[in-house]
């Protein structure tokens, strides 16, 4: 049932209409980062890279080699899947390597991800190509290579300029190492670089965030993410603030953060456009995660990756080993859903919420509109040309005003 759904998904004229992306993840870093539960696996939790499949999960008794140096080959394969699922295959207009560390692959493997999107799907003129890249893993000549091969827009994981808060992360990188990255991208010629940042970290003053947010305005990059540190449950992180050893994150730090970080980049030239995501011109916003946030179209390839088509959304086996069996006999699917008009209306809501940009209120139902007026007493948002857009203190409360609207 799930991949008949998909295949008339895929068959939708509505599938291209708004624009279509190609996210791939690559699940492999060198260590995890203490507060970090994405998808993503070392190589001592890969092993030697070879596993047994347990039946019944798509793959039932083979063994499977995933590593780093199979990787590429695996999901090339899903490319040309994902494909031969439509009748007119639509053209990318944003490419979006994440992971884990997409840049521990070889750049050659990045390139030849990027060439079968190319050749399957095809690539829109001026497409946005952008890759996660973890600081330690890039130099001059990686970037060079990259850049050479189609990558446009480079997305650097720098989170903090002092030590002590890196420590605190588990982060491996030298301050100095997020700055010389974003340097080389710029001299490597992409046109696009962003620095993600996280604050709230417990043992982060004041001043250390300042610092982070000095540094990164002033690096060359055109982009800047800042995320509250969130702990999640099962990360070492958790562990460590249930033992005692590290304070837990205040929402009143965080709080306050915010607002450094929105008067810091501001002050910079950077406009936010996204609750936790500032650019310097309208060209530098994520065209990929706005195709998201704006509820567009997209395939996400590789182990976990979600995907979007017309009315169904799925995803697809977690584990690199499972996925890549699964792969083996068709599309790695490991579940699916069918949006249910309730579950679209809840969804639109919360993600065009947290854009600048603003909610149309036209599309609230009626408790919604009702609940749109009292969020603009409340001082968190004002209405502009038929828009409900955030106050700077709706969005500090941007679920709490979700909440409302759909309540
Ligand atoms: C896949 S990582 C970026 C690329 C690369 N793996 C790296 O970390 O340098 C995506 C980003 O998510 C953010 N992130 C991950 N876990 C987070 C958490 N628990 N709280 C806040 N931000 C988080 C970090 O800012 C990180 O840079
Ligand atoms: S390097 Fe990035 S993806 Fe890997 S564990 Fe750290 S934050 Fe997570």
């Amino acid at each position: 049932m799930s991949v008949e759904a998909i295949a008339a998904a895929a068959k939708s004229p509505e599938t291209a209409r708004e624009g279509f992306g190609f996210y791939v993840h690559v699940p492999f870093c060198v260590s995890r980062c203490g507060y970090c539960d994405f998808n993503t696996y070392t190589a001592a939790e890969l092993g030697r890279g070879e596993f047994s499949v347990p039946s019944g999960s798509g793959g039932g008794g083979r063994r499977v080699g995933v590593s780093r140096e199979t990787y590429a080959g695996i999901v090339r394969a899903e490319i040309r899947a994902a494909a031969a699922m439509f009748e007119a295959v639509p053209r990318v207009d944003t490419v979006f390597f994440g992971g884990g560390t997409p840049t521990l692959l070889p750049a050659s493997d990045l390139a030849a991800i990027l060439a079968e999107i190319d050749a399957a799907f095809g690539l829109a003129p001026g497409a946005e190509v952008t890759t996660e890249a973890n600081p330690e893993s890039v130099d001059a000549s990686y970037l060079a290579e990259l850049h050479d091969s189609g990558f446009n827009r480079l997305s650097v994981g720098m989170q903090s300029t002092a030590p002590h808060v890196l420590k605190v992360l588990d982060r491996e990188h030298s301050p100095a190492k997020a700055l010389a990255a974003v340097d080389h991208a710029r001299q490597a010629g992409f046109e696009h670089v962003s620095l993600d940042l996280i604050y709230g970290t417990p043992g982060e003053t004041e001043a250390d965030f300042a610092a982070s947010l000095a540094a990164a305005a002033g690096s060359g990059a055109d982009h800047v993410s800042a995320y509250a540190l969130i702990v999640e449950d099962g990360t070492r992180l958790a562990r460590r603030i249930r033992s005692g050893q590290v304070p837990q994150p205040s929402d009143d730090v965080a709080a306050d953060r915010y607002l450094a970080a929105e008067a810091a980049l501001s002050e910079a030239g950077f406009s936010w456009y996204e609750v936790s995501n500032w650019a310097k011109t309208p060209e530098a916003r994520c065209r990929h995660n706005l195709l998201y946030w704006e509820g567009g179209h997209w395939w996400g390839a590789g182990p976990g990756a979600h995907s979007h088509l017309p009315g169904v959304r799925w995803w697809n086996h977690k584990h690199p080993s499972t996925y890549a069996a699964a792969l083996a006999e068709d599309i790695p699917l490991a579940g699916c859903e069918i949006l249910s008009s309730d579950e679209a209306y809840l969804e639109r809501i919360l993600l065009r919420t947290r854009l600048s940009v603003g909610l149309p209120v036209s599309w609230l139902r009626t408790d919604g509109a009702a609940a749109a007026q009292q969020v603009v007493a409340d001082g968190l948002a004002v209405i502009e040309g038929g828009r409900l857009l955030l106050t700077l203190r709706g969005r500090l409360l941007a679920d709490a005003v979700v909440r409302e609207l759909t309540a």
